[in-house]
């Protein structure tokens, strides 16, 4: 039975091919909907992404539901000076024909998770949506069988403040009540994402499948890359988003440990920062499993593959 998950994102070029993996996998994943949320651009160009993404994938079932327009309490940050002017700059995809649904993305997570016990949330950009919902309905906690979260940073630090990754940085008391509400966690930090690297043979392998699909998504990291290029002086991008998905396809590719993970929101300085108790020098109870290594030939793998079945 494919498993049921929810899909909480803020495209962005990475959380758009995460989208197409996912939409890729029917076999393994039931997609019950899109949720979006402000985050890398506002809030009106990540729910017209999703939309697109959508549409690419031929997958007209799946509805998009568009959520918070703006952090819990901070003030909305945006990072058009990664992802350019649309989010999704490079796709270069036609724009959308279709509109979201009409009811609220937070009423959707809270209508969905009680009415599906067990199922699984993905969420690849801020946490404005999932922390508004375990606000106003603490109960789906009891709900969500796991959470899978791209996010945080340990041994990498951040890539927005010296201290903080973008998605926990934008939220940062969101991103605590989801730490905090017991949900069974599985994030993936910048520890893991900055070992899943585009390469030009990778980017290559997507444009020579021949599909709009993999010459959007050869357009899109071409375009995505080029600014972690510049600050990391790497060969290639980190490829966060996607690695949430490949997790619930792919588990084996991953490895990490359980730990005590808190989230800084007090402290200007390291606003954000998810505190990592990775040698368990606390006596506080684990939370969530943070994974660390990647075997990032097989995530690649994998990708090419999937995207391969689409249109
Ligand atoms: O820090 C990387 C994360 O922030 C990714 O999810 C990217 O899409 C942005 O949302
Ligand atoms: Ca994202």
């Amino acid at each position: 039975m494919p498993r049921p998950i929810i899909i909480d994102t803020d495209p962005g070029q990475d959380d758009a091919v995460a989208l197409l993996l996912a939409l890729a996998a029917p076999e393994e994943l039931d997609v019950r909907g899109i949720t979006t949320v402000a985050g890398n651009v506002p809030l009106e160009l990540t729910t017209r992404n999703a939309l697109m993404m959508v549409e690419l994938a031929g997958r007209p079932d799946i509805a998009v539901y568009a959520g918070c327009d703006r952090p819990m309490v901070r003030d909305l940050i945006t990072a058009e000076y990664v992802h350019g002017k649309t989010g999704i700059d490079g796709a270069d995809t036609p724009p959308p024909r279709t509109t979201p649904a009409d009811q609220h993305a937070v009423e959707f997570i809270i209508e969905t998770c009680r009415a599906t016990p067990g199922i699984t949330l993905c969420t690849l950009g801020p946490l404005t949506n999932m922390g508004t919902a375990l606000e106003q309905a603490p109960d789906i906690a009891g709900t969500i069988a796991q959470l899978v979260l791209m996010g945080g940073g340990f041994f990498e630090g951040g890539n927005t403040t010296p201290a903080a990754e973008f998605n926990i940085y934008v939220d940062p008391q969101a991103a605590a009540l989801v730490f905090g509400s017991g949900i069974d966690l599985v994030m993936m930090p910048l520890d893991v994402t900055h070992r899943a690297l585009t390469s030009d043979a990778r980017v290559d392998a997507f444009r020579d499948l021949g599909t709009a699909s993999g010459a959007a998504v050869a357009g899109m990291l071409e375009f995505f890359e080029r600014y972690d290029m510049e600050r990391y002086g790497t060969e290639g991008a980190p490829l966060h988003d996607p690695t949430v998905i490949a997790y619930l396809l792919e588990p084996g590719i991953f490895d990490g440990r359980r730990c005590r993970v808190d989230i800084e929101t007090a402290s200007e300085l390291t606003m954000g920062m998810t505190v990592v108790d990775w040698w368990g020098l606390t006596t506080d109870e684990p939370n969530c499993f943070v994974v660390h290594q990647i075997d990032d030939e097989r995530f690649f793998a994998l990708l090419t593959e999937r995207i391969g079945l689409l249109p």
